[in-house]
């Protein structure tokens, strides 16, 4: 299939970046800027809400839950007020799209959550943002000053009577607080823990008020949709996976960096772009919380259907590519690390089964890579405990990584 690259006339959410100046608002304007906030405001927020919902457009953080169903359920709620929350705690290992719109086109995150924000029935709006992204949050303050000053944020919107303003809050270096009701409880003052679910955001979200969030690639998915209509929109990708998707890739390929490509592209078609190397031995798909597949499946294609049937998971878009030097083993340990680490510690199965999780790869790791079957056993009755029981992904999903390794790639044989 043809595949746009890098400044190709068919980018779609990248189209601005390294084009429009970050610190010009006037400059965003000449560049289509404000376009989409104008058509939300002349079709109203059950336009608005109607148009996503008919664009198929699913989140892009890495659960893929339909936006439309939850934009409507927000703005049906009786209890007031509504909050949006746009999460750009991006965490994720591997994953640096969201760091790319917010620091190459922060206008358009501003204009976005605008229109989320009226089509929830919000009047406040929060963007939490990953600590570590320092030049995002300096572009990020200036856009929103300047939105501010000239009447595209605060009390009357664009003169349409419409009141929202956006606070920055800043995250602390913690990836569990990329969990939405963790972030909540992290802007609300308290520790970063998630909550149970249900009950949802929508209902219960933000100090215990209906809450939209929504990942910053989400969000602005939302202007294609509102200037060239949901139908054009809809036409672009596969019929479950719609739209176009921002991948990042990094590890053993000649062009690492972020690349937009429609949905339904393959993960070769991907690689191809990316300077695909002789020697790969394998990748891995969504980041920690994902999981690995082989070389001679190159052939996946990049939906949200495509993967689920091919028995892994696109999460939020991380392709990390592996080579024949890399030392597996050394990985997977990482990972567990990784997730021992961050586990808030709130539940048992996470708390515990990440600690033994990593004692049992030590094991292995110490034997040169050799696993006993007796680890290996333990492994898989850990990782069970840990999906099954574990109360938010994290937990959920600290296990993918180790499994795919050893289910799909060998791994310790
Ligand atoms: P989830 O499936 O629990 O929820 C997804 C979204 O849908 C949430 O906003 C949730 O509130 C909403 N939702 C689900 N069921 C609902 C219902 N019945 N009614 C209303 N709303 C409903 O997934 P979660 O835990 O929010 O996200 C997990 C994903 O996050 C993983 O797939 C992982 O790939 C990704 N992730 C992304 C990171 C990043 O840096 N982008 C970091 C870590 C994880
Ligand atoms: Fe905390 Fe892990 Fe439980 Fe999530 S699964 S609440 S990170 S202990």
């Amino acid at each position: 299939m043809a595949v746009p690259q890098a400044g190709h006339p068919d980018l779609i959410l990248l189209r601005r970046i390294g084009t429009v100046d970050p610190y010009s608002l006037d400059d965003y304007r000449a560049h289509a800027g404000y376009e989409a906030l104008r058509r939300a405001f002349a079709i109203g927020p059950a336009g608005v809400i109607r148009e996503v919902t008919d664009a198929g457009l699913v989140g892009r953080g890495g659960a893929a839950f339909p936006t439309g169903v939850k934009w409507q359920a927000t703005a049906s709620q009786p209890d007031h007020p509504h909050y949006l929350v746009c999460n750009a705690d991006e965490s994720e290992p591997g994953t640096f799209k969201d760091r790319v719109i917010m620091e190459g086109d922060p206008y358009a995150l501003i204009e976005t959550m605008t229109i989320a924000g009226y089509a929830v029935g919000a009047h406040r709006g929060y963007l939490y943002l990953r600590g570590e992204y320092p030049r995002a949050l300096h572009r990020l303050t200036h856009a929103i000053e300047q939105a501010r000053a000239r009447g595209l944020l605060g009390d009357d919107v664009l003169g349409q009577g419409y009141a929202f303003d956006i606070e920055i809050r800043r995250g602390a270096g913690a990836y569990i607080c990329g969990e939405e009701t963790a972030l909540f409880n992290s802007i609300e003052g308290y520790r970063g823990e998630p909550r149970s679910k249900p009950p949802f955001p929508v209902e219960e979200g933000l100090f215990g008020k209906p809450t939209a969030a929504n990942n910053v690639e989400t969000l602005v998915n939302v202007l294609p949709i509102l200037t060239m209509g949901a139908q054009a929109y809809a036409a672009i990708g596969t019929a479950k996976s719609t739209g176009p998707k921002l991948f990042c890739v990094s590890g053993s390929v000649e062009r690492p960096g972020i690349y937009e490509l429609p949905f339904g592209a393959t993960l070769g078609d991907l690689l191809t772009l990316a300077g695909k190397r002789d020697n790969l031995r394998a990748v891995l798909l969504g980041g920690a919380a994902g999981g690995f597949v082989r070389t001679d499946e190159l052939d996946i294609p990049l939906t949200f259907e495509g993967t689920r049937e091919a028995g892994t998971t696109l999460g939020s878009g991380v392709v990390l590519a592996l080579d024949d030097t890399v030392p597996l083993p050394r990985i997977l340990l990482r990972i567990a690390e990784f997730f021992r680490d961050e586990s808030c510690g709130q539940c048992v199965p996470c708390r515990v089964g990440t600690v033994r999780q990593e004692e049992a790869l030590h094991r292995i790791a110490e034997r040169t890579g050799a696993a006993a079957a007796d680890d290996i056993a333990l492994l898989r009755e850990v990782g069970r405990a840990m999906r099954d029981a574990s109360i938010c992904g994290l937990g959920q999903t600290a296990w993918n990584a180790v499994e795919s390794a050893i289910d799909r790639l060998g791994a310790y044989e």
